[in-house]
């Protein structure tokens, strides 16, 4: 049996052998400047470099191991093989080596460090467009490398880009694949066949390209490669697993489950599901809250995926009967015995970890119950309605939930549209979405129209003095949210013109050190003299752009951002002081709980 930490040690020992700088994983949380939410790549943090730019190291071979976070296959994770959190082996060249060292190199790790036998390799090839030619040079490369000729499949599409991107490299890839077992089920079983005895292990992506705007390319000034391995997926591999939750990243919380349901993982399908379910967004969900730049559950972005994915959980241990405090036992595991050594800020961090998913659990259980009833009833309406019209003349039986019924249930009992329309299905039923949307649109206004009046009696008057505490407000939130995380949100505000009221999500009191880091932070942007500048852009290209704060718009509704330097960019009305300096100095007053999970600060500022 191979470990995950061993296969974690051996990648990142054979290529630093071979003279790549190891430059670990960065947070998962993407920076904005791609557009993408999560890191979904190994490559993604490396854009730069391989655009041209020289990576700050100097160096031009560079290896690391980097969690990734996907989405997109969320309603398929409960099966062997998918999750919503993974990790990419990867190596790269920034213009050093290219196709003949990285073939030879992808061979001899499988063969070599990980034993699989070079005759069963099979390699697919880019077999060309009108943007690239056909990849012969690879071909070459891997049959001088040991690939056997007749395992050498050209395709259309081993062709690789950041999805839903531009400007961003890309280029002919050249995947690698390896049989599950070795009985064919028919004549045709190679490596395109879907019977599930092949599945790509690891792609090296040529990355001669830059994909514009309109399906143009252009060519790099470097030749680079981009490789990723999956680390899930080769760990099942070399340990001849077909279930992706059976290697030793799983077992403790599976056999945990298995204790405590007193029912067998594989036992009973619908409870196994629900095992796998709850193992991959724990997982996900601790990396997302314990990452350096960590989120919590929120109603927006990043913040609504973690918020799924919890309550997502939480749902599942109820179904099997699984007290949802274990779920706390899950995450530890992972924390103490899984990642402790290659995510050791996973251990820094595991008390605000698991008390941020308590609070989520509590929140989600107070409603939970009677949103599941409320479910039954709407569920069982539309059951009688059919009984009671079978047979009527033009009557066809309804299978739909409509969106009133949904939002009632995001928006009374907490449920996220998605997992609404996740239990329908299992009762054979669907949700009207668009019936959701235009219900949620409706409710933002009204939202929007009361909070409008209630800002202004935030603001106790227009004076001087208080539009300068809304910059400090801004200030703080900033302060906070570099501390803590960017899952800190404003919760509420208050300003009269002698101090200012500050609410936001967070557990605890803030320690004296930790008082004194954030008046420190505010009064270095204060004596940093920064302009205060306001502009307007439509919503959804201000959240582009990074911008955050608890407004709600639609994509193309145009909101006011004030930015602070590189310190604060926040969705905002305003008034705000022209320049950080007018604040003179910043001091804490007072902090207490206002109430479960939200802290109030009283701040002063004098000049
Ligand atoms: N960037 C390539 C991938 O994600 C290696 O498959």
């Amino acid at each position: 049996m191979i470990t995950s930490k061993k296969l974690r040690e051996s990648w990142l020992n054979f290529y630093k052998e071979k003279g790549h700088l190891d430059i670990g994983a960065v947070s998962l949380i993407g920076d904005g400047t791609t557009g993408v939410m999560f890191n979904v790549a190994g490559m993604q943090p490396l854009m730069p470099y391989l655009l041209g730019a020289p990576h700050p190291s100097g160096k031009t071979r560079l290896c690391n191991v980097q969690g990734c976070v996907r989405t997109v296959d969320i309603d398929e994770v409960g099966d062997v093989s998918h999750f919503t959190f993974f990790e990419m082996m990867g190596n790269w060249s920034l213009g050093d080596y290219f196709k003949k060292e990285k073939t030879a190199w992808s061979f001899e790790f499988l063969t070599k460090v990980l034993g699989f036998d070079g005759n069963k390799i099979c390699s697919t090839v880019f077999a060309g467009n009108e943007n690239a030619p056909r990849d012969e040079e690879a071909v070459k490369c891997l049959v001088n490398a040991g690939v056997k000729k007749e395992n050498i499949y050209y395709l259309e599409d081993n062709w690789w880009d950041l999805p839903g991107t531009v400007n961003t490299p890309c280029g002919p890839d050249n995947e690698w694949f390896y049989p599950r077992w070795d009985t064919p089920c028919s004549d045709h079983c190679d490596v395109t066949c879907e019977c599930g005895r092949w599945v790509e292990i690891g792609n090296d992506v040529y990355m001669q390209y830059k994909k514009l705007d309109g399906g143009k390319y252009d060519t790099l000034k470097n030749k680079n490669v981009d490789t990723g391995f999956g680390f899930e997926r080769l760990l099942m591999y070399v340990n001849g697993l077909t279930d992706g939750y059976k290697t030793d990243l799983f077992t403790g919380v599976i056999s945990l489950m298995e204790k405590e349901l007193g029912v067998k993982y594989n036992e009973d399908e619908q409870t196994t599901r629900s095992m796998r379910i709850i193992a991959d967004h724990i997982r996900t969900s601790l990396m997302l809250i314990g990452d350096e730049n960590g989120i919590l559950p929120s109603n927006v972005g990043a913040g609504y995926i973690l918020r799924r994915l919890l309550r997502r959980a939480i749902r599942h241990a109820k179904k099997i009967n699984l007290n949802t405090d274990k779920l706390l036992d899950v995450a530890k595991i992972f924390i103490e015995e899984v990642y402790n050594t290659a995510y050791p800020i996973l251990v820094k961090k595991e008390d605000y970890i698991i008390s941020s998913i308590k609070q989520e659990i509590d929140k989600f259980n107070k409603t939970l119950e009677l949103g599941n009833k409320e479910f039954e009833k709407v569920v069982s309406g539309i059951v009688r309605k059919n009984q009671f019209m079978a047979g009527k003349p033009g009557f066809s039986e309804e299978k739909t939930i409509n969106g009133k019924s949904a939002f009632r249930l995001y928006d009374t009992f907490g449920f996220p549209i998605e997992l609404t329309i996740e239990m329908a299905s299992e009762r054979g039923f669907d949700v009207d979405k668009a019936g959701f949307d235009e219900a949620f649109r409706q409710h933002q206004e009204l939202a929007r129209t009361t909070s409008a009046g209630a800002f202004k009696g935030g603001l106790a008057d227009d004076g001087v003095q208080t539009t300068r505490l809304h910059t400090a407000c801004h200030l703080l939130l900033a302060g906070l949210r570099r501390m803590f995380g960017t899952g800190i949100e404003q919760k509420g505000s208050n300003i009269t013109s002698e101090r200012l009221r500050f609410d936001f999500n967070f557990d605890r009191k803030l320690t004296d050190e930790e008082v004194s880091t954030l008046e420190n932070f505010v009064n270095d942007a204060i004596k940093k003299a920064i302009k205060v500048e306001r502009c307007e852009m439509p919503f959804g290209e201000a959240k582009k752009a990074g911008a955050y704060g608890v407004h709600k718009a639609t994509e193309d509704e145009i909101v006011s951002i004030y930015k602070i330097g590189d310190v604060d960019f926040q969705i905002c009305g305003g008034p705000h002081a022209n320049n950080t300096s007018e604040l003179k100095n910043f001091k804490i007053a007072k902090q207490e709980a206002v109430s479960a999970g939200v802290r109030r600060i009283k701040a002063t500022i004098n000049n």
